[in-house]
């Protein structure tokens, strides 16, 4: 921990990064110890002897870095972490060997030739030791990092390494999986894997969602579009549940999206962003639709529709006849189909295009608005007609005025530009997050606003003004 050694702070920082990639204790620990089963630490020398990084280096090092000119600086004399030896007694193959070394013997703080600190058995017998990586004649000290060291001596932890160690049959399939997952899961769904290796299991991290098998003609989907107009919901209540049920798609790692109709399930039902009860309202109401049709139209898609087709209203309000293309296909996933603690970290807990903070961050909303987009897979453009264009439909979160600048609210219109670039305004501060637009001449306030809202019209600094970057 910051060079000095703590295993069980260590644990904490081991527990919360595995954590963000979705993996449990078990699975945490499986890794560690499988992956530190095989290969060793590089610590033999002095990392002053090495030069610098790969992006400092000459035009000759074509890329390599950190190369060693002093001395040979390959093999036995590698300076990687500046920990140097093997974790286990044969570190070419796959054993149980790690959980024989770290639970059967004592561990004390020794420093490795680099100068680091590192844990080495006491009183080791010969045949429990590592050979040289280059001279199989000469015996070394295993070694453990202090994140090894937290497979024995944070409490949790250490019940699993004992549980692992006494079944290595478990502890290869517990490995074999978590490590499938680890470099599986930024594929996305199953859908995307190509290929004869694909395993035939379907994993619960996978996200599965049943496949639908209807398709709709253009009247038909005309009709649903009618009969969801036709029902009490708002333009604003229809567009801001298909926005939030598409808005946990992450470009990243394929996750989240409309598709799955995850939206209706623990535990994105309950996050304020989606705001439970008009969630709530407007779900029972497309259920209704729904229960009705002759075609088992999936939830997921009626959602999607039910956006598209506010859209459309709210275009035609403004005078713009348009039909925007919908294409059906959308399966409904289960609760038993979806991993609740999986999906938390998808929870947006800021979204620029709804105006919403759920509290408040170290980064500006704006900086959050852009990660959002980018995360989201959207271009400057398109994040930029989204937010103001959603601005005018009133789709805020709680209904908040910051940002809606125009009088015909639920109207789709190019009015948010409008107002933001028109001179006879000033724009003064109220808050750490809030502004006030001023009529020049008068001195009324005419509307309310975000950093969010505002950055589209700055200039400072000059790299932050959207607007003049991208028309
Ligand atoms: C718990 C968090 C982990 C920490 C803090 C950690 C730390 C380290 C360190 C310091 C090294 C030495 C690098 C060097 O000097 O060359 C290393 C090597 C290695 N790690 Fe990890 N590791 C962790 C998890 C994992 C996982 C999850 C895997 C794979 C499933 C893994 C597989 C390996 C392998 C195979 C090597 C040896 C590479 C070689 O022989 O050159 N480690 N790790």
């Amino acid at each position: 921990m910051d060079g000095n050694p703590d295993p069980l702070r260590t644990a904490k920082d081991v527990r919360e990064t595995f954590k963000r990639m979705a993996m449990n204790d078990e699975e945490t620990c499986a890794l560690t110890a499988g992956g530190h089963t095989v290969g060793k630490c590089h610590g033999n020398g002095n990392a002053e002897d090495l030069s610098d990084a790969p992006e400092g280096g000459e035009l000759e090092d074509q890329g390599f870095g950190w190369n060693n000119h002093k001395s040979r600086g390959i093999g036995a004399n590698t300076v990687t972490s500046g920990l140097e030896g093997a974790w286990t007694t044969n570190p070419t193959q796959w054993d149980n060997g790690y959980f024989h070394l770290l639970l059967n013997y004592d561990w004390e703080l020794k420093k490795s030739p680099a100068g680091a600190w590192q844990w080495e058995p006491i009183n080791i017998k010969e045949e429990d030791m590592p050979v040289d990586a280059e001279d199989p004649s000469i015996r070394r000290n295993p070694i453990m990092t202090d994140a090894d060291m937290a497979m024995k001596m944070d409490p949790e932890y250490r019940k699993i390494s004992e549980k692992f160690y006494n079944n290595p049959e478990y502890f290869a399939d517990v490995f074999a999986r978590a490590w499938f997952k680890l470099t599986h899961r930024d594929l996305g769904p199953k859908s995307r894997y190509l290929g004869p290796d694909v395993p035939s299991e379907d994993l619960l991290w996978q996200d599965p969602i049943p496949t639908v098998d209807y398709t709709l003609s253009d009247s038909e989907i005309s009709e649903l579009k009618a009969k969801i107009l036709a029902t009490n919901l708002t333009v604003a209540e229809l567009i801001a549940t298909a926005w939030d049920s598409a808005r946990t798609f992450r470009g990243s790692d394929n996750r989240g999206g409309a598709n799955g109709g995850r939206i209706r399930l623990a535990p994105q039902k309950d996050w304020e962003g989606n705001e439970p009860a008009r969630l709530q309202k407007v779900l029972n109401v497309l259920e209704g639709i729904q229960s009705g049709l002759a075609k088992k139209i999936s939830l997921a898609d009626l959602i999607v529709l039910g956006g598209t087709a506010a859209v459309e209203k709210a275009a035609k309000d403004g005078g713009v006849q348009i039909t925007l293309p919908f294409t059906p296909g959308r399966g409904d996933a289960t609760a038993e189909q979806t991993d609740i603690e999986g999906f938390e970290p998808l929870e947006p807990v800021h979204d620029a295009f709804r105006n919403y903070l759920k509290h408040d961050f170290k980064s500006k909303p704006e900086e959050l608005m852009l990660d959002k987009a980018q995360l989201m897979g959207l271009t400057a453009a398109e994040m930029t007609v989204l937010l103001g264009g959603m601005r005018t439909l009133g789709v805020n979160y709680g209904g908040s005025k910051h940002g809606v600048f125009t009088d015909r609210v639920g109207t789709l219109s190019n009015d948010f530009f409008v107002h933001l670039v028109d001179m006879g305004y000033q724009w003064k501060p109220t808050g750490k997050n809030s502004y006030e637009i001023v009529e020049r001449n008068t001195g009324n306030v005419r509307f309310t606003a975000t950093r969010v809202d505002l950055v589209f019209g700055s200039s400072k600094p000059p790299e932050h003004c959207l607007l003049q970057r991208l028309f």
